[in-house]
């Protein structure tokens, strides 16, 4: 099957959640619980810029990789509260989310910013989780796929084959973020396949079905199996429920057995 070409990959979107002692006390919770996945699948918390160097300390030596919730597009200079790839790398972060529907909603993200913070964190050798879904009205307009296509169209615009490889791609419907409206296994499948064949279009069939592809949205320890299961879905981008330890260990357990 091609899924057993591609890495599995759970993370934890903690979104604007815990102190750094929280911080530490949770990932200390979650190291042991997760240890079994070590070299089977991958398993990243993607915390706050102030947890960051907290989460690498406490990871360093485990399976538990370190990931930042966003990234600005030049190097340095004059952008007041903005923080850079390279100082991510530096405290030795190596995936950061990008464009997620929150950033999109509240802080005027778009795609032409998503690409342009794609590009510059694979220039400094970071990964980028680029996220996309369909607005509740977008779907019940039956517009999706067209959403769809041209977020991955501007969002990966000169992103070039090689650096693909280092991409994963979350596919969270805004509707379901947060809202405990989970979509259905069918519905989560439909897209992420239909992901996969866009990328098929732009790169090829055999690194389209290299990529991660993860499905975010009021995934949890109950809902996550079917998820997990479908022949498209890779992993899942988890924001409540990553702030659970054992609920978040749940979820790395059916990504384990995918
Ligand atoms: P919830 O899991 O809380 O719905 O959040 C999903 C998400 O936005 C992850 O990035």
């Amino acid at each position: 099957m091609n899924k057993a070409k591609r890495k599995a990959i759970i993370a934890g979107n903690w979104k604007m959640n815990k102190t750094r002692p929280e911080a530490k006390a949770l990932l200390e919770a979650i190291k042991p619980l997760v240890a079994d996945a070590n070299g089977k699948i991958e398993v990243i918390a993607c915390v706050p810029f102030t947890n960051l160097e907290t989460a690498v300390n406490v990871t360093a030596g485990s399976n538990v990789k370190v990931g930042a919730e966003n990234v600005h597009f030049e190097k340095s200079g004059a952008f007041t509260g903005e923080i850079s790839a390279d100082m991510l790398t530096e405290i030795g972060v190596e995936y950061v989310v990008i464009g997620h529907s929150e950033r999109r909603q509240y802080f005027g993200e778009t795609d032409e910013t998503v690409n342009k913070r794609t590009k510059a964190a694979l220039a400094a050798g970071l990964k980028p989780i680029v996220c996309v879904g369909e607005l509740l009205w977008e779907r019940e307009c039956n517009i999706t796929e067209e959403v769809i296509a041209r977020q991955i169209k501007l969002d990966l615009f000169d992103v070039t084959a090689e650096q693909v490889k280092n991409v994963v791609i979350a596919y969270e419907p805004v509707w379901a973020i947060g809202t405990g409206k989970v979509a259905t296994d069918e519905q989560a499948q439909e897209v992420c396949a239909f992901i996969r064949a866009q990328l098929a279009k732009l790169y090829g069939q055999d690194i389209a079905d290299a990529v991660t592809i993860q499905y975010g949205g009021s995934m949890n320890a109950k809902n996550c199996a079917g998820l997990l299961a479908q022949p498209d879905i890779d992993g899942g981008l988890i924001g409540g429920a990553s702030l659970k330890a054992e609920d978040f260990s749940i979820i790395v357990k059916a990504a384990v057995e995918g």
